[in-house]
C-alpha cells in the first residue's frame, strides 16, 4: 500500500482515511467494529474524529465516536498500527468550546479518555477561534507534544488568511505549526479550497486530508431526486446537490463508473487521490459493501482524460 507523508510531521498514512462521524450516529459500535476491522486489514490505517462526533444525535452527548474507537483499538489492540487523528474546539455543551488553553487541556484529557489511548497522533483545531490569541493555541500544543499527548497537530476549517497567520506565529515563536489542514473538498465543492487554501498547502508543505470526500453521498449517485433523499437518516443534507450542476458531475460519474467498469463512488474518490495537493481524503461508510467499494478507489488510476472530463463538469 503506498503511503503518504502528512506535511512535516513523521506521520504516514494510506491514501484514504475512515471517517469517524458515523459511529454512535448513522452506524452501532457493532458495524463501526466489522467496518474498522476490514479497513485495517485492507492495509490502511488513518481513522478520523472529533470530541463532538456525534453529539448532534438526539439522545447524545457528544464522544460517542471516540468511545467507539477506544473500545475498538482496546479489543483489536491495533493501537500502534493506526494513525488516530481528533479534534478539539467544537462545542460539546453550551459554552465548552474554542481553543483556549483551558478547553484544550481539559479536552484532551477527555479524549485520552474515551479513546483509550496515552497518545493522539494528530490534533486538529476543528475550528478557527478569533477569541483566543493563536499564540495561546499553539503554545498549548507545544506543551502537549513535550508531554507526549499528541504528536503532531492539524487545523480545520481555516481561511487562508488565518492559517497563513497560525503558521507565522509558529515560526516567529518557535512553535509547532499546523501541519495538516482538513477542509470541505470534493468534486462539488472546489472553488473556496482550490482558489487560496490548496496554493498555501502546497507552498507550505502542509497534508490535506479533506472531508466530505463523497459530497455526504451524493456522488455515489444515489440521490437523483427529492423522493431518494428518504435513501439515508442524512439524506435530507443532499437536497443542496440536486441542481444543473450537481446533475451534470453525475452524468460524468455515470460515464467513467461505466468505461472503468466500477461505481461512482470509487471514480469521486480516485479523482481526489490523484490530486497532488492531496495526501487523504476522509470518507466514511455505513455497510461493509459501500467500504469495499471506497477502499478500492485506491486501485482505480483514473487517466488524464478522465480527470480532464471531472474537472470539466464540476468547475465553478
Ligand atoms: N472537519 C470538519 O468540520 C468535518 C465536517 C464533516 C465531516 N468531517 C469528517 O469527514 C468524514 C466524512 O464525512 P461524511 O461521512 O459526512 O461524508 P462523505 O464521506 O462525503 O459521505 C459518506 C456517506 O456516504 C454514504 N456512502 C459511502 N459509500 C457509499 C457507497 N459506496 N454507496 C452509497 N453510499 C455510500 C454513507 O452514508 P449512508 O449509508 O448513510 O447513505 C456514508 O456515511 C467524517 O466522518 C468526519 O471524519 C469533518
Amino acid at each position: 500500500m503506498e503511503k503518504r507523508k502528512i506535511g512535516n510531521s513523521g506521520l504516514t498514512v494510506a491514501p484514504l482515511a475512515f471517517g469517524g462521524n458515523v459511529f454512535g450516529w448513522t452506524i452501532d459500535q457493532a458495524t463501526s467494529f466489522t467496518l474498522l476491522d476490514a479497513f485495517t486489514e485492507a492495509g490502511f490505517n488513518l481513522i478520523d474524529t472529533a470530541d463532538v462526533y456525534s453529539n448532534w444525535v438526539p439522545g447524545n452527548q457528544g464522544g460517542e465516536s471516540e468511545t467507539i474507537i477506544g473500545n475498538w483499538l482496546k479489543q483489536s489492540g491495533k493501537r500502534d498500527k493506526v494513525v488516530i487523528a481528533t479534534k478539539v474546539g467544537g462545542e460539546m455543551s453550551p459554552g465548552k468550546k474554542g481553543l483556549s488553553k483551558a478547553h484544550i487541556r481539559q479536552s484532551v484529557e477527555e479524549s485520552l479518555q474515551r479513546l483509550q489511548t496515552d497518545y493522539i497522533d494528530l490534533y486538529q483545531s476543528h475550528y478557527d477561534d478569533p477569541a483566543t490569541p493563536l499564540e495561546e493555541t499553539l503554545e498549548t500544543y507545544g506543551e502537549l507534544i513535550k508531554e507526549g499527548k499528541i504528536r503532531a497537530i492539524g487545523a480545520s476549517n481555516y481561511s487562508a488568511e488565518r492559517l497563513a497567520e497560525a503558521l507565522q506565529v509558529s515560526k516567529q515563536n518557535n512553535l509547532p505549526r499546523y501541519d495538516s489542514l482538513q477542509p470541505e473538498y470534493n468534486l462539488y465543492s472546489r472553488a473556496n479550497f482550490e482558489k487560496e487554501l490548496e496554493p498555501l498547502c502546497r507552498e507550505n508543505n502542509i497534508g490535506i486530508i479533506n472531508y466530505f470526500s463523497l459530497a455526504s453521498g451524493f456522488l455515489t449517485g444515489k440521490y437523483r431526486s427529492e423522493a431518494d433523499l428518504a435513501k439515508s437518516k442524512r439524506g435530507q443534507g443532499n437536497k443542496k446537490y440536486l441542481n444543473d450542476r450537481g446533475f451534470r458531475i453525475l452524468s460524468v460519474l455515470d460515464k467513467l463508473a461505466k468505461q472503468y467498469a466500477t461505481d461512482q463512488a470509487r471514480i469521486a474518490i480516485a479523482w481526489l487521490i490523484a490530486r497532488p495537493s492531496i495526501t487523504a481524503p476522509i470518507a466514511s461508510a455505513t455497510r461493509p459493501d459501500q467500504l469495499q467499494s471506497l477502499i478500492q478507489a485506491a486501485n482505480v488510476p483514473l487517466d488524464r482524460e478522465a480527470i480532464d472530463l471531472l474537472d470539466k463538469a464540476s468547475a465553478e
